[in-house]
């Protein structure tokens, strides 16, 4: 029988690992904002069961944006090009932000959006994302609320795609070698 599960090499954070993950980054926002009313902003589409596995956890006021951009133009490598697909229609000048991520990679997608909410005004901007893959950085960004630091494997699941697949996995892992296309391989190869 062919299911989502047959593709998927090891899980690498359990359903388990992160919902403790989701309670411990919630609780914390919960404290740190308890005086403000931020606006957590999801950065779709990878960031869905993040954001709202966290914002669960939270017991503070806060507002709840989207913002589709995107990088990987569903590849498995960044393209190094962020492209603004849409928008969100809320004035950011002057409110505190929190980014929601599910993984910063290379940090474009990241600095692409902090660049954009300083310029319009935002009053601080703090990120949160589920998995930090620190050693793909290419541009300076930082993650203020880690679940995971993730080694350097394409991973799926938990809102992560693999050719817009797998984002409904309910936990994270890492493909198994032969679902990737060639020219993926060669390109996942020469970016080592
Ligand atoms: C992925 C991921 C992050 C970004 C991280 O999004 O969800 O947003 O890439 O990579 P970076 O640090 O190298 O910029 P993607 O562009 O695949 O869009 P998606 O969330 O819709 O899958
Ligand atoms: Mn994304
Ligand atoms: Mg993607």
């Amino acid at each position: 029988q062919m299911t989502m599960n047959n593709d998927i090499e090891r899980v690498l954070y359990s359903v388990e690992d992160i919902k403790e993950a989701a309670h411990r980054v919630g609780t914390q926002l919960a404290t740190d904002y308890a005086d403000k009313t931020p606006i957590i902003l999801s950065v779709l589409k990878g960031a869905i069961l993040w954001t709202v596995d966290v914002m669960k956890e939270m017991d503070s006021y806060a507002e709840v944006e989207f913002i589709d951009v995107s990088s990987y133009h569903g590849g498995v490598a960044s393209a190094g090009e962020i492209m603004l697909r849409t928008d969100l229609n809320t004035d950011v000048n002057g409110r505190d932000i929190i980014i929601m991520e599910d993984i910063v990679d290379t940090g474009r997608t990241l600095k692409f959006m902090i660049d954009l909410l300083m310029e319009r005004g935002a009053k601080s901007v703090k990120v949160a994302s589920l998995l930090d893959k620190k050693e793909g950085r290419v541009v300076e960004a930082n993650v203020d609320y880690i679940g995971f630091d993730v080694p350097k494997a394409f991973v799926v699941g938990y809102g992560l795609d693999y050719k817009e697949l797998y984002r409904n996995l309910p936990y994270v892992g890492v493909l198994k070698p032969e679902i990737y296309t060639s020219e993926d391989t060669a390109t996942l190869n020469s970016q080592d």
